[in-house]
């Protein structure tokens, strides 16, 4: 029998089990297949705990996004808005200094990867948290409690190419561009498929749409102001009339802005969470895509979406 088979539930493991149930996993690269989705190895023992051991609080807003589709700009966005009142001073605003990552962390890689279950509780309220974690995979409190959650997803084709190229500058992957597309495309990618990623939230989303905010990272680029205020209202910490006649929502907008960022010594070396830094922030545009797959490529990738997403108001 494989040890882990039937028997023993993970929520019933101790810590010391983790490893044997991880290894049990079936893999791919550097992936294994957990409950339906491909999750990068290095995080599995933080996920398993995260599971397991995370307690939500009500005021908590939690980060939820598939690889690639624009988290680092949402972090920094989401940042800026909840702490805005405190960072009245842009000179000295904590994103020049630190890099999104680390201003928002996450749960997985950054507390519960460890053997102790770490003390959050000392974390001002509200808590600002993020993840890679599929819908199915939330820790329960986090879907019973009136927490927000908020979502990015990207169109798929830009979603490939920022992540093939996240893969090749950070060693991640051994295999050609055309064998990460046939795996991105069979649903084999971190934290995929890709599709049952954005599908599961944007249905829960539409079910509750007070707990979580679906947003698409085009959307965001194309009408950043409407979407910051959309954001600020979501979280109920609305613009307010003065706010918006002082230019804080383009000054926000200007400094989580890719160009602001990227420039930034804190953004251009290093590792955070054993990802290059500087991998982070690529080119940060819409349709980059066209410099890389070719129409085949396009029209497969279209072909599945366009199944996938059918007749969920979801578009590609
Ligand atoms: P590209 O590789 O297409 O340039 P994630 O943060 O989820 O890893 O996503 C990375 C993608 O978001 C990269 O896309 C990166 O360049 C882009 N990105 C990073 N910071 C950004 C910003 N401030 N504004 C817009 N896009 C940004």
């Amino acid at each position: 029998d494989p040890p882990f088979s039937d028997h023993l539930q993970e929520d019933e493991l101790t810590p010391d089990q983790n490893g044997d149930f991880i290894s049990s996993l079936p893999t791919a690269g550097f992936l294994s297949q957990y409950r339906g989705f491909w999750i990068t190895t290095r995080s599995m023992q933080g996920v398993l705990s995260l599971q397991k051991h995370f307690q939500a609080q009500e005021t908590d807003i939690q980060m939820m996004t598939p690889p690639k589709v624009g988290t680092t700009w949402l972090k920094a966005i989401l940042f800026a808005i909840v702490n805005r009142k405190h960072n009245l001073d842009l000179q000295k605003h904590p994103l020049l200094t630190n890099n999104p990552h680390i201003l928002v962390p996450y749960l997985d890689l950054h507390f519960y990867n460890q053997k102790e279950v770490p003390d959050l509780t000392f974390f001002p309220s509200p808590r600002l948290f993020s993840a890679h974690l599929p819908y199915t995979l939330l820790p329960t409190s986090v879907k019973h409690s009136t927490c927000k959650i908020v979502h990015l997803y990207r169109n798929p084709k830009d979603t490939f190419v920022s992540l093939w190229h996240f893969l090749k500058n950070n060693g991640r992957t051994t295999d050609s561009f055309e064998g990460t597309f046939d795996e991105f495309c069979q649903g084999v990618s971190s934290f995929g498929p890709y599709w049952d990623h954005v599908l599961n939230y944007w249905k829960e989303s539409l079910e509750k749409p007070q707990k979580i905010l679906c947003l698409r990272y085009e959307e965001l680029k194309e009408q950043p102001s409407t979407h910051l205020k959309k954001i600020a209202e979501f979280l109920e910490c609305p613009f307010s009339s003065e706010e918006e006649t002082k230019g804080m929502i383009n000054d926000i907008l200007r400094l989580c802005s890719f160009d602001y960022l990227n420039k930034l010594e804190v953004n251009k070396s290093g590792t955070t969470h054993n990802m290059k830094t500087e991998s982070l922030f690529r080119l940060g545009e819409v349709g980059d895509w066209v410099n890389y797959l070719t129409p085949q490529m396009s029209k497969k990738l279209d072909d599945i979406f366009k199944e996938k997403f059918h007749g969920t108001g979801l578009t590609c």
